[in-house]
């Protein structure tokens, strides 16, 4: 074996886990996913065509492949340990003084999201990954390293510095995108869903096929240790560094105290932006900074002194389920509502959750009377988790799904292969309403202030049912109706006006055809630049687009080969609504400029700034990165704000933004005249 082709080998590698480390790890890529393959495939086929040079710990290994009978036992050098749990401020104080008067001074403490997932230990020697084990009883866990190899912010080798024995142990989280997306297919398939994202975790880290277990988007955060031999951290700051500086994922939310208020205040902000996290998290976890601090401090029984868990109220409550309800969307699928005894979950009352399908009703065999568990997962609509089963009296009724539309009376049809039960007859009322609802919402038409009461008005009324009638509407018209004075007809009239002058990215999304969601839309606007050259596409031209595949082509087919479609189209055209292509303004005051926002800044929404920024040339990410220019910052930025300031990335004010933009023009202007 010539030592060239080694060396060729390894340098294949050691890219590939950096490249691979900047995406997984510190979600910064430094190469594009092409280059990425074009390199990994290069690889493949080197260790495909060497078989001696093949290793496990090599980039090509991470995807899966042993299936194991059984899992077996690991036991942990040094047992781990639970938290013990606070609830309130008054606890939060009671702990913080007990730490004072122990210690004789105030501590600096570390404060972190409680992530809830599923507890391992991962061991390195000599910065490889050797075994990865669950918590099990805290003693003894089962090896799981066929799974946890797959999840892709895990290193198989350490970046150098590493320690010869690194145990780290972290927290692996499914996201709660993959997680809704998961229990969907399951149901689909007939397979009871998982009742959280760490249920689900838990079930793809205990899979004996560690392909299933790759095909999931699972993240590890590292946040204490093991046994480490030859290194020893000065604080649990320290060792967070040290773990990122290895090639290990640390979460970016990580930030120091010294004080109960600071703590709390950390408290609230993370419960704030619970919602919007990608994983979950139940609390936030106070750590004393100090090494020797912690030495001090000691165990109680299986718990350490120094740490403890603060956490949020519980996100589930039990209730009983009155009722169920049906209701018609816009592309006529019917939902099954659960009307539900009113119950508070965190701070606000519930009286209606999703049931999502009749799948999901039987799969977990859910009658009306049942005591339920209904989960409020942030700002989505509350879920019915299960049933309570050791509720049930023998009086509990079946659910029966109606065989008619509830609005139009038409019978209900349900696709093959598809979940949904559906009303076919597109000129079903409910349809229309949802219909004229979506035309007129703030990401499509918007058309301020025409929301659902309006449109149930006016519908009643006879005076809309196409969206182009919304564009006969007259204040005279409008003041006929029940409780609607002058002001709020002639400002219905004006926004009505105002939205003719709209963008075809918004007019094409607003058509409300299935699959063509906002992003598609805009698309489809850059490429075909006009409405007519959208509905005279032919598939072919329609694939050439991003985001459009074989079932979305068809259904913009489908849509615009019903001529009555397309009238509706010209009508609206001819009532005045231009929507301009949104041509990007490539010699605009931004051009080559990269933006991000975050926050709520003080007037312009986010999708203003967005539009404000790109129609000046420059782009829009949706996250942080060393390509940024410039960091948009409002009112209660998050992450976004702690990752710029990390990276060195220049924040703007909304004032100073629209500065830029003028002394970024004034720029262009003075180069123009000077060439
Ligand atoms: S440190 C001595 N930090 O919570 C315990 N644990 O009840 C040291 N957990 O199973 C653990 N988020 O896996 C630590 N930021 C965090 C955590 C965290 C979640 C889990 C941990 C353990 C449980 C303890």
């Amino acid at each position: 074996m010539s030592s060239k082709l080694v060396a060729q080998v390894e340098s294949l590698r050691s890219k590939l886990r950096r490249y691979s480390y900047e995406y997984y790890v510190l979600d910064q890529p430094t190469v594009s996913d092409k280059e990425y393959d074009k390199l990994f495939n290069e690889l493949l086929d080197l260790e495909k065509n060497h078989p001696e040079l093949q290793d496990p710990h090599s980039p090509t290994q991470q995807v899966g492949s042993v299936v194991l009978s059984k899992f077996s036992k690991v036991r942990h050098r040094i047992p781990m340990l639970g938290l013990q749990n606070i609830y309130n401020t008054e606890e939060l104080g009671e702990m913080f003084d007990r730490w004072t008067d122990a210690l004789g001074k105030a501590p600096v403490v570390t404060l972190e999201p409680k992530f809830d997932g599923l507890a391992v230990e991962l061991i390195y020697e000599n910065g490889k990954l050797e075994k990865a084990a669950t918590r099990g009883d805290g003693d003894t866990g089962e090896d799981v390293t066929a799974n946890v190899r797959t999840i892709r912010s895990v290193p198989l080798v350490l970046l150098p510095g590493h320690p010869p024995l690194l145990e780290v142990r972290g927290e692996i989280l499914l996201m709660k995108e993959d997680f809704f997306k998961l229990n969907e297919e399951r149901v689909r398939a007939g397979e009871a869903p998982f009742a959280n994202p760490r249920n689900a975790a838990a079930g793809s880290i205990r899979q004996l096929d560690s392909r299933v277990a790759s095909q999931r988007k699972l993240a590890l955060f590292s946040h204490s240790a093991g046994a480490i031999e030859g290194w020893t951290p000065k604080s649990q700051q320290d060792l967070m560094a040290h773990f990122s500086k290895w090639g290990l994922k640390v979460n970016p939310l990580l930030k120091a105290g010294e004080s109960p208020a600071e703590i709390q205040g950390y408290y609230a902000e993370l419960e704030a932006m619970r919602p919007k996290l990608p994983y979950e998290i139940d609390g936030i976890v106070i750590k004393i900074d100090s090494l020797s601090a912690q030495q001090e401090l000691g165990f109680v029984a299986r718990s350490p002194r120094w740490a403890v868990a603060y956490k949020y109220r519980a996100q589930e409550a039990n209730t009983v389920l009155l009722d169920v309800t049906f209701q018609v969307g816009r592309t006529g699928t019917i939902t099954p509502v659960a009307e539900l005894a009113p119950v508070e979950i965190g701070g606000v009352t519930v009286k209606r959750a999703g049931l999502h399908n009749a799948d999901q009703i039987a799969a977990i065999g859910l009658k009306i009377g049942d005591t339920v568990v209904v989960r409020r997962a942030g700002d989505v609509i509350p879920d019915v988790q299960s049933v309570v089963l050791a509720k049930r009296t023998g009086k509990e009724k079946k659910i029966v799904f109606p065989k008619k539309c509830p609005e139009c009376k038409t019978p209900i049809v349900r696709t093959e292969g598809e979940a949904a039960h559906r009303c076919p007859n597109h000129q079903c009322p409910a349809q229309i309403a949802e219909g004229l609802k979506h035309f007129a919402a703030k990401r499509a038409m918007n058309i301020e202030g025409l929301g659902e009461k309006w449109i149930e008005q006016l519908m009643q009324h006879k005076l809309i049912h196409h969206f182009s009638d919304i564009y006969d509407l007259t204040p005279k018209a409008l003041r006929q109706l029940e409780r609607q004075g002058e002001r709020s007809a002639e400002k219905l009239v004006q926004a009505i006006e105002k939205s003719k002058d709209s963008t075809l990215g918004r007019f094409i999304f607003a058509l409300g055809i299935r699959f063509v969601g906002e992003s598609t839309a805009k698309y489809l606007a850059s490429y075909f630049g006009d409405i007519h050259a959208l509905i005279k596409a032919t598939k072919e031209e329609l694939l050439e687009v991003e985001e459009v595949g074989e079932k979305v082509a068809l259904e913009i087919q489908e849509y615009f080969a019903n001529s009555e479609n397309v009238k509706e189209v010209e009508r609206l055209l001819k009532k005045g609504v231009q929507p301009k292509a949104a041509k990007r303004v490539a010699a605009g005051p931004f051009e080559g400029m990269t933006f991000v926002v975050t926050g709520t800044l003080p007037s312009l929404s986010r999708d203003e700034a967005k539009e404000f920024i790109e129609t000046r040339g420059g782009k829009v990410a949706s996250s942080v990165s060393k390509n940024t220019s410039y960091l948009v910052v409002g009112e209660d930025a998050g992450s976004k704000l702690a990752k710029a300031e990390k990276l060195g990335v220049a924040r703007l004010s909304e004032a100073e933004l629209k500065r830029l933009e003028k002394a970024a023009a004034a720029k262009n202007v003075l180069k123009e005249k000077l060439s």
